[in-house]
């Protein structure tokens, strides 16, 4: 709460600033509306990127798994996850998604949390399992970084608590972290689509789902990258990662745009119950970005027509 005070304080007076400047009012009051309307722009920013495009919320809260792409239970937003991640995600052992609403980090400053977020390393210390996207999320510019942070310390507050991860290998195998510094990124301009296309769909970690592994399993295999084939093993269903690479037989080359965002829009209710007892599900969170805006879409639309096709045939529901 004091960060989020001193956030608001800094925009307040960035927008005071601004304000002066930029158009000879002197009313404080307007000013002070002004910096509300500011920072309410900010965490509707964060809102839209933890559930739309990096999907905080899809991993750490319940979900439903009576309904297609089990969507998230309503009230439970960051309270927690309610499944831990296992065998079947790839992970070597049990890790659930903790409680990330202010009940759970009111002692954690805003750079506690960044560092998590993009570095992996949690306020105690601890290297976080990098199911935790931090790999990806620390490519994120400051201005989406923060904005998310607004939004989750906004979330109404939960004092769930997982339980204790427990791993069969000691996390000093997964090699380096990625270096703290969200100085460092820019976001690039939404008109070149490619380059902010990119950046989107490593915002939302298509690549670890879409990008097929090593045989050790827990290694990507980037030379081949979202050429799907993961197979997700869960207890209530199979389902194949698909290629979603420009391949015009085996992967989406021969989508359109409008065929793209179709296939998102489509799939975006939170309703659709199981088809077929629940069999023929997915683990995409399609009821998350589904609800992206269209010009994201469209961005991650052009920047996966540039990478480079694989052919590589799979079975979505394999027996
Ligand atoms: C693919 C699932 C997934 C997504 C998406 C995800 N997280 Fe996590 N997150 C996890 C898991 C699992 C852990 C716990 C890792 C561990 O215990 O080793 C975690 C840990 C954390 C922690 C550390 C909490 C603690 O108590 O140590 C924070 C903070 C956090 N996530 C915030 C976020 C935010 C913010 C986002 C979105 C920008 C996000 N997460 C997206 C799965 C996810
Ligand atoms: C948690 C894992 C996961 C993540 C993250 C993920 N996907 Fe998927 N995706 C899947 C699975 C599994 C399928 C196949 C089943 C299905 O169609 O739902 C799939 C299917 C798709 C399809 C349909 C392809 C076809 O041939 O029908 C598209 C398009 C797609 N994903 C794009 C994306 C994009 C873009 C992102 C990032 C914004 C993304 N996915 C993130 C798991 C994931």
């Amino acid at each position: 709460m004091k960060k989020l005070i001193a956030l608001s304080a800094v925009i307040f007076f960035i927008l005071l600033a601004a304000y002066f400047t930029a158009c000879n009012n002197n009313s404080e009051s307007q000013a002070k509306e002004d910096s509300t309307d500011s920072l309410q722009k900010v965490i509707a920013h964060g809102e839209y990127l933890a559930n739309h495009v990096a999907v905080c919320i899809d991993c750490h809260s319940k979900r439903d798994l009576t309904k297609f792409s089990l969507p998230v239970i309503k009230g439970t937003e960051g309270n927690g996850a309610g499944f831990p991640f296992g065998k079947e995600d790839g992970v070597p052992g049990e890790v659930w998604a903790p409680n990330i609403t202010p009940g759970r980090l009111k002692d954690w400053t805003d750079d506690d949390i960044a560092k998590a977020m993009t570095h992996g390393v949690n306020k105690t210390g601890d290297t976080l399992f990098p199911i935790m996207p931090y790999y990806g999320y620390n490519r994120m510019a400051k201005e989406d970084l923060y904005a998310i942070i607004a939004y989750i310390r906004n979330l109404p507050s939960s004092d769930n608590a997982v339980p204790a991860r427990k791993l069969d290998i000691p996390m000093s195998m997964l090699g380096p972290l990625p270096p703290y510094g969200p100085e460092k990124n820019v976001k690039p301009d939404a008109t070149d689509k490619i380059k902010y296309g990119e950046y989107l769909v490593t915002m939302a970690s298509c690549s670890d789902c879409h990008t097929p592994r090593k045989p050790n399993g827990m290694e990507f295999d980037f030379e081949n990258a979202f050429a799907g084939g993961f197979i997700f093993n869960t207890p209530m269903f199979k389902v194949t990662v698909a290629n979603i690479s420009p391949d015009s037989t085996t992967g989406i080359g021969a989508w359109t745009e409008d065929v793209f965002i179709a296939k998102f829009r489509n799939n975006s209710s939170d309703e659709v119950v199981n088809r077929d007892a629940g069999k023929m599900n997915t683990v995409m969170p399609w009821s998350m970005y589904g609800k992206m805006k269209e010009d994201d879409l469209k961005a991650i639309y052009a920047y996966l027509r540039t990478v480079k096709p694989v052919k590589n045939l799979v079975e979505k529901y394999p027996k």
